[in-house]
């Protein structure tokens, strides 16, 4: 009971105390002024280093698509055994469910004259991997806004089937 008593006058002399603790007493209360140093940054305020995080891929993405996804050069043959190869593919490969070759829709764009509104080595790209156009292209993004369905991949050989079906896309 003593001691209880002993023990809160002790700490209330302490409180009343009017010396300042040393700043370096690791018992002293910290100050308005020390605590806000520990202050976590405020909910919505970004951290200092945050704009050099920004991702690179978003910003380098030009008309071609994202270089992360790998091509080889292409010159679009106008043979037209190439341009037969590819439209045999394009039924055999599914493209057919989904695309038509006029200028209307179905599952996805009517593929006439896709060729004069992109760039070979994008639609090389479409081709090969949509999974990760449709993740970093930014019009592929787009298209898939308005289509609301991911084109899958179609297993696109890219020697031996891709050239054939571009030569027939851009005979379209
Ligand atoms: C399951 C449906 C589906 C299949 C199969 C499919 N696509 Fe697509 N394709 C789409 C959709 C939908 C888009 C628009 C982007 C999106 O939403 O993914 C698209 C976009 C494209 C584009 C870009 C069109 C533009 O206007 O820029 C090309 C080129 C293309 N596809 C070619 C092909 C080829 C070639 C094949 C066959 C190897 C194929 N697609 C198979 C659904 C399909």
């Amino acid at each position: 009971m003593y001691r209880t008593l002993a023990f809160a006058l002790g700490l209330a002399a302490l409180g009343c105390s009017k010396s300042a603790p040393p700043a370096d007493d690791p018992l002293a209360i910290p100050s308005p002024e020390e605590l806000a140093a520990y202050q976590l940054p405020a909910k919505g305020t970004a951290p200092a280093a945050a704009p050099e995080a920004a991702p690179a891929a978003e910003v380098a993405v030009g008309p071609d698509g994202p270089e992360s996804i790998t091509i080889a050069p292409l010159t679009v043959s106008d043979d037209p055994a190439e341009i037969e190869k590819g439209k045999a593919l394009f039924a055999g490969k599914g493209c057919v469910a989904c695309h038509r070759i006029d200028e209307t829709k179905l599952v996805g764009p009517g593929l006439k004259g896709v060729l004069s509104r992109r760039s070979v080595p994008w639609v090389q790209r479409m081709i090969l991997n949509p999974d990760a156009m449709l993740k970093q292209d930014p019009v592929a993004k787009k298209l898939l806004a308005e289509h609301l369905t991911p084109m899958p991949a179609q297993g696109v050989d890219p020697q031996t089937e891709l050239p054939a079906l571009v030569a027939y896309l851009k005979s379209l």
